[in-house]
């Protein structure tokens, strides 16, 4: 009897403590979860934080590009180096223009026909009047078309050593850029900032830029396209 007893009160005890350790397994399930849950919250703020600060470096610190050049470049004074040498020869003249100084090419001296006056004793307008003779034979306009432009746009009839703008201001020869930026506002900017044209020698400073009439014959400025400039498909089939 006393050995059946015993035994009953083992069999007891074991049952207790399986429930009982049923019971931590269910606690520290539950703590594992809270802690799972804490550390998903913990990752979620640390990203957050750190979108905030990367956001601020890069969107919001700089609002423009320009912005981010000022203040990357605080620091830059400057090249030792100098392009002086390459200019040296050159005939050079230095212009400001909204906000931008710079050299160009010098042009009266490169003007074959310059001055004017040499044989344009008379007021222009004048010889219109005669049966005129067509001088300049080598000059056919192909600008715009007639309605819009004739000599007269760009030349002064009455003071032919200048050019002269449409409100009829004068322009001197060798600012004539002045006389495009009438009517090309968005090249005439671009070339102001170094985005249209061409750099005359390196990229050191001084900045040396050719003008407009360097490279556009005023009287027919527009390039001839070339292939394959365009993708010309009708030539790709000839060739087959
Ligand atoms: C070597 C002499 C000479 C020089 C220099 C000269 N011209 Fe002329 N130009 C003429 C002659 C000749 C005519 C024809 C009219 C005439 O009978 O006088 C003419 C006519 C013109 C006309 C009238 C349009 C035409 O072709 O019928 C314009 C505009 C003109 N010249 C602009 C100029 C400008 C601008 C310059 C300076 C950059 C210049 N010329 C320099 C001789 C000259
Ligand atoms: C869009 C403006 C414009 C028009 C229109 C124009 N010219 Fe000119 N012309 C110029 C400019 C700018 C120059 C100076 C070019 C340079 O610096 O090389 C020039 C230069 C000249 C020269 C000197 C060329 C040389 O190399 O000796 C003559 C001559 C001349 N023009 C005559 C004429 C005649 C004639 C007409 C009409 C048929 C005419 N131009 C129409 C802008 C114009
Ligand atoms: C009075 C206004 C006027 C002036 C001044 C003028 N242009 Fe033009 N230009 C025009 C017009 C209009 C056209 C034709 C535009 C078109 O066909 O889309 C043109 C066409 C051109 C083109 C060809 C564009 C193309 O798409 O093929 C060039 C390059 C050009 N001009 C350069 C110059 C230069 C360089 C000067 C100064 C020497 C000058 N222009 C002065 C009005 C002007
Ligand atoms: C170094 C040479 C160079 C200089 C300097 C230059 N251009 Fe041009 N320009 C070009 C070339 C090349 C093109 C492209 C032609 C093409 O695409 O067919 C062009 C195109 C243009 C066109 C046609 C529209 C376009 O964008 O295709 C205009 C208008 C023009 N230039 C005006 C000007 C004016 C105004 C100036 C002076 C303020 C100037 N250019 C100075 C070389 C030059």
């Amino acid at each position: 009897m006393g050995i059946l007893t015993t035994n009953f009160t083992v069999f007891l005890n074991r049952i207790k403590d399986a429930n009982r350790r049923k019971k931590t397994m269910k606690i520290r399930k539950s703590i594992h979860k809270d802690y799972l849950k804490n550390v998903s919250k913990f990752v979620g703020v640390v990203l957050v934080v750190l979108s905030i600060f990367s956001c601020k470096h890069h969107e919001e610190e700089y609002h423009k590009v320009t912005d981010k050049i000022k203040e990357l470049s605080k620091d830059y004074h400057g090249t030792s180096i100098t392009s002086n040498k390459f200019l040296e020869e050159m005939n050079l003249m230095e212009i400001s223009e909204g906000g931008h100084t710079f050299l160009i090419p010098e042009r009266k001296s490169q003007i074959k026909s310059y001055a004017c006056t040499e044989c344009h004793t008379d007021d222009l307008n004048k010889i219109k009047g005669k049966d005129a003779k067509k001088g300049h034979w080598n000059i056919t306009l192909k600008h715009a078309n007639e309605e819009t432009m004739n000599c007269l746009t760009c030349h002064n009839g009455d003071a032919m050593d200048d050019l002269k703008s449409l409100t009829g201001k004068k322009i001197d020869f060798n600012n004539s850029y002045n006389l495009c930026s009438q009517c090309h506002t968005k090249q005439f900017e671009d070339w102001k900032g170094g985005a249209h044209g061409k750099k005359i020698a390196s990229w050191a400073p001084p900045r040396a830029s050719m003008t407009c009439v360097n490279c556009h014959n005023p009287h027919s400025p527009s390039f001839e396209s070339r292939w394959p400039a365009k993708y010309n498909t009708q030539k790709i089939q000839e060739r087959k």
